[in-house]
């Protein structure tokens, strides 16, 4: 079950300029009824003010209320300053949306976007992008924003900000391997077949402490050397080497053929480990 805060509850409850405008001078139409999420907003712009705008959305009540709070937002804004709005702004206008409803606000911004460049007859860099996730029609240059935006660190979280991955599943390889060249992972991505399972955060850390604990130090150990958990951001895993390991030729090799090895086989195969003295 979602918490939702008053002001979601609110716009959802009691959307704002809901409808449509006549001869609108931009128009964004964005998601699609198939995907289960679509939002058309409509901008009436007099001098490069927005003097009105109304919206219609297909889809769940963050949907609704992320809609209905952006029309209020651009109200009165002058095109330029509309353009700087950003999902954040838009889940920070509601008092904050469930993590997993994020893309409601990315959708928000989206139909902003698309509205502001046909107001000003221009095309979409995302337009040119190429499809990544059949099942919600999202493109590699979506993916790669959302990532660089805010900072996500998952395929769990580019679901929630993309809703890709959220359906058959069929795209995750290829969500990783945006994921890690977003990240500036060069190496060579290995095909996963087994598809990730879902763990919450403290299971994850727990998890991998675990195995550290367990499988890999006892291993560094009887060469005299150590390994540290420092962080865990997302699915990538941030250790320090001690002891010997600091000294040794092969460090890098040690973290990514045994250490990530291990912890992909025996906690989740997503997970990418990076060496947090580099
Ligand atoms: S292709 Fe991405 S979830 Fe189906």
């Amino acid at each position: 079950m979602w918490e939702y805060t008053e002001l979601v509850q609110e716009h959802f409850l009691h959307p704002r300029n809901v409808g449509e405008i006549e001869n609108p001078s931009g128009m964004g139409d964005v998601g699609s009824l198939a995907c289960g999420d679509a939002l058309k907003l409509t901008l009436k712009v007099e001098n490069d003010i927005i003097v009105d705008a109304k919206f219609k959305t297909f889809g769940c009540a963050s949907a609704i209320a992320s809609s209905s709070a952006l029309t209020e937002m651009i109200k009165g804004l002058h095109i330029d300053e509309a353009a700087k709005i950003t999902n954040q702004d838009i889940a920070d206008f509601l008092g904050g949306l469930p993590k997993e409803k994020m893309h409601c606000s990315v959708m928000g911004r989206e139909a902003l976007e698309a509205a502001i460049a046909d107001y000003r007859g221009t095309v979409l860099p995302t337009a040119e992008g190429e499809i990544v996730c059949e099942c919600f029609g999202v493109t590699d240059l979506e993916i790669i924003r959302a990532i660089k935006e805010s900072n996500l660190r998952s395929i769990e979280e580019i679901t929630n900000f993309t809703k890709a991955g959220g359906g058959c599943g069929k795209c995750e390889e290829k969500l990783r391997d945006i994921l890690r060249a977003t990240a500036g992972e060069t190496f060579e991505i290995k095909a996963i077949a087994q598809k990730p399972q879902r763990m919450t955060a403290l299971q994850k850390i727990k998890k991998i402490e675990e195995v550290l604990e367990r499988e890999i130090k006892p291993g560094l150990r009887k060469d005299g050397g150590d390994i540290e958990l420092i962080d865990v951001d997302g699915d990538f895993v941030m250790v320090s080497l001690r002891g010997a390991c600091t000294s040794c030729a092969k460090s890098q090799t040690t973290l990514k053929q045994y250490v990530e090895k291990k912890l992909r086989e025996l906690v989740l195969d997503t997970l990418i480990v990076e060496d947090a003295n580099s």
